[in-house]
């Protein structure tokens, strides 16, 4: 049987560059796609906070060359394996060589739009260099919103029947700018209009890469279906409903190699369904290095995630210390992000002190830790295309607790308190008062049918949400587009 060449485009891919889950599927469905017989590439800038040494990049082009504007841009390629997936780097430092991805705390970098334009030119360019005549071009969120549109517009014989797929990760974040980019893009004035890039007078990247992609998928089934409605799909629903036929939500996987509490390397105690009860060794540990009162009784909650509106941090703010004050419970917080979320969540710990805990950062191990060592997972978004750590959370018996939305709804199995059955909890307004009541039944349960809680973990850990069945959902799309 003929397998699919796919070239993978992606502005982050984890472990080299991550902001987000965008960079864990954009190493865990590549690493997937290769295991299930496809034959991948993928594709992503070279910023400067990537680690060349460790990661052992090698330059495979010194001097490649895209023709932006009227201008010619010249860069070079690398090259790092990992997984058996081949990674290739745009090194171009007019646009890479900065300390962040899209953003300082000062906002956001004024050229992004013209970065990401270049970036999409390279990506396919690099294939072109490498020979490698891809039957799919898989793109993801706006970043590399351009190359449907440029595979519908190219010449160049090399592309003939190279197919595009956009993947929309997260319809918050569009990648609206200025129309001062349509000359550096070679956008064709005659395709900036409503039905392709245009958006009230701007250059819309993911609109254009819904309108010319071959198929788009989203992460999740009702995340899929929430993008077509008004309240859900931030301002493209009408497009996405009209692209109906041709977008179908695949639900994200994780990395089992990566998330796995039987190999885990960064917690202390390795732990299994069978061996759980070791599992209050870890929470001992992440107590202890969060400075709470070391108690493997007592009902301890964690979040981990960016700092923005969409993860519901102001129904956070109201219900973990309303909690706090009206509950036996701990806290722990990880994340970054907003300031005023820094903050506030940075104090949370001087003023509930050996029972709640922050930190405000990025950091893989206590991550990891926090997955391992608490007994819920919080995860209140206002929406959530698919999310990850409620996935991470079911893996390790963490059960989460989450607001019934895109992916959480679809991953998370409600407790039923008649029968203990079901992985989390869930509630449905966005609403401080509703998480909270939503903690208090996670609480009371944890105290009052303990065997339901140890049930809810059995079942949260057998749970399957390896790549294997979404990856070959890929591969039946990207067959239905190729003559593969
Ligand atoms: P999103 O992509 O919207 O941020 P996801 O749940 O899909 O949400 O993915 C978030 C990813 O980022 C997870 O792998 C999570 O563990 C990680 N992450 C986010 N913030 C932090 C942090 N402060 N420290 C460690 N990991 C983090
Ligand atoms: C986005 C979404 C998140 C999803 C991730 C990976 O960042 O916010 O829900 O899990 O992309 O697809």
């Amino acid at each position: 049987m003929n397998m699919p060449k796919v070239l993978f485009v992606s502005s982050e891919i984890a472990p080299y560059a991550k902001t987000g889950g965008l960079a864990d599927v954009g190493s865990s469905l590549p690493k997937a796609l290769k295991s299930a017989g496809a034959d991948v590439i993928s594709v992503m800038p070279l910023y400067s906070s990537v680690n060349r040494e460790k990661f052992n990049l090698t330059q495979v082009f010194q001097s490649a060359c895209v023709h932006m504007g009227n201008c010619e841009e010249w860069y070079s390629v690398y090259k790092a394996s990992l997984s058996g997936v081949d990674t290739y780097f745009i090194e171009f430092s007019k646009y890479f060589d900065r300390s962040g991805i899209y953003h300082t705390k000062a906002g956001e970098y004024a050229d992004n739009a013209y970065r990401f334009a270049f970036f999409c030119r390279a990506a396919m360019q690099t294939a072109k260099d490498l020979k490698f005549k891809p039957d799919i071009i898989h793109c993801n969120d706006w970043q590399t919103g351009l190359i449907p549109y440029y595979i519908r517009k190219e010449e160049d014989f090399f592309f003939n029947g190279s197919k595009t797929v956009i993947t929309i990760h997260n319809i918050g974040y569009q990648g609206i700018f200025g129309a001062d980019v349509l000359e550096y893009a070679r956008i064709d004035i005659a395709d900036f209009h409503a039905e392709s890039f245009e958006s009230f007078g701007g250059v819309n990247f993911l609109k254009g890469g819904i309108a010319y992609a071959d198929k788009i998928t989203t992460v999740s089934p009702s995340y899929a279906q929430e993008i077509q409605g008004e309240t859900g799909g931030g301002g493209l629903h009408k497009l996405l409903s009209y692209r109906k036929y041709d977008l179908e939500g695949i639900l994200n996987g994780i990395d089992t190699e990566e998330w796995n509490p039987a190999a885990d390397s960064y917690i202390p105690r390795n732990f299994t369904a069978e061996t759980i009860h070791l599992k209050k060794d870890n929470k001992l540990a992440l107590q202890k290095r969060f400075m709470l009162t070391p108690d493997e009784n007592v009902a301890l909650f964690g979040f981990v995630g960016r700092f923005a509106e969409q993860k519901g941090l102001n129904l956070m703010r109201y219900a973990v210390e309303k909690a706090l004050d009206t509950m036996v419970c701990q806290f722990i917080i990880i994340g970054s992000g907003e300031t005023e979320y820094e903050r506030y969540f940075g104090e949370l710990p001087a003023k509930y002190p050996s029972r709640a805990g922050s930190y405000i950062g990025y950091s893989e191990e206590a991550a990891h830790l926090l997955e391992a060592g608490a007994d819920f997972f919080v995860m209140p978004s206002l929406y959530e295309p698919c999310g990850l750590n409620q996935m991470y959370s079911l893996a390790y018996g963490t059960l989460p607790v989450v607001r019934a939305t895109g992916g959480l709804d679809d991953t998370v199995k409600n407790y039923n308190e008649q029968t203990g059955g079901g992985t989390g909890f869930k509630f449905n307004l966005i609403d401080g008062e509703a998480l909270y009541n939503t903690i208090g039944w996670a609480v009371s349960t944890y105290y009052d049918r303990p065997a339901h809680i140890k049930q809810m973990r059995l079942s949260a850990m057998k749970e399957n949400f390896g790549w294997e069945k979404s990856a070959a959902r890929y591969i039946e799309l990207y067959k239905s587009i190729t003559a593969v």
